[in-house]
């Protein structure tokens, strides 16, 4: 079984498709053990106890600098014995230390078809109004894993959804959550679950 720890900022949808996916077996391979957080206020914390998985936040405020939250959630992820770190709208970019660290060990799911609408500064509705500006007349989603370089990792798995002539970023957002991240985020995460655990009983 592989131990996963899902990083979050926010309201925390993805982190939900995964509670539901690991309910309904379509995650086996993996355990939901720690919900982390950089922000104190985010609902996904409320989704985490909710279901009675332990959660913790870790700031960057609280902690003094960017290393010093990441020294925090490193120390924090070994003391669970953490195989798998799933960043779910987490909104800080992991520096090399954190990265090179868990090498094939940290996914991401991003909301665009990667290469397209990528790296920094695109996050949140930008993604989705970049995407609308060009005009294409398909984005989605995609799951990646998390190297030095922003959504610059080996990708995983993609799911396409179509644009349509009145969609707005807001609509765009909501389609491809609904239609391609909360669907392929928990495949991704019982693919590599399984390769882990595969791995893990190997040794
Ligand atoms: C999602 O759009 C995800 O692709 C991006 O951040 C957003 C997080 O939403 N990385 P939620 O917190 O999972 O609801």
């Amino acid at each position: 079984m592989t131990n996963i720890a899902v990083l979050v900022s926010g309201g925390g949808t993805n982190l939900q498709a995964l509670i539901d996916a690991e309910k309904s077996g379509i995650i086996k391979s993996g355990k939901i053990k720690l919900v982390v957080s950089n922000k104190a206020d985010a609902y996904a914390l409320k989704r985490a106890d909710d279901n009675g998985i332990d959660s913790v936040v870790i700031t960057r405020k609280a902690c003094g600098s960017q290393e010093a939250m990441e020294q925090k959630i490193m120390e924090t992820l070994e003391k669970n014995n953490i195989d798998l770190i799933v960043l779910a709208g987490f909104m800080s970019i992991l520096t090399e230390k954190f990265t090179g660290k868990y090498d094939h060990r940290i996914i991401n799911i991003h909301p665009s078809l990667i290469p397209s609408f990528c790296g920094a500064g695109f996050y949140g509705l930008r993604v989705h109004e970049a995407a609308l500006e060009k005009g294409v007349k398909v984005t989605g989603a995609t799951v990646h894993f998390v190297n030095e370089i922003p959504d610059g990792g080996e990708i995983i798995m993609q799911k396409a959804v179509s644009v349509a002539d009145d969609d707005t970023p807001e609509t765009l957002q909501k389609k491809v959550m609904e239609q391609a991240e909360w669907i392929i985020l928990p495949l991704a995460v019982e693919k590599v679950s399984k390769q882990i655990s595969e791995r893990k009983d190997v040794k």
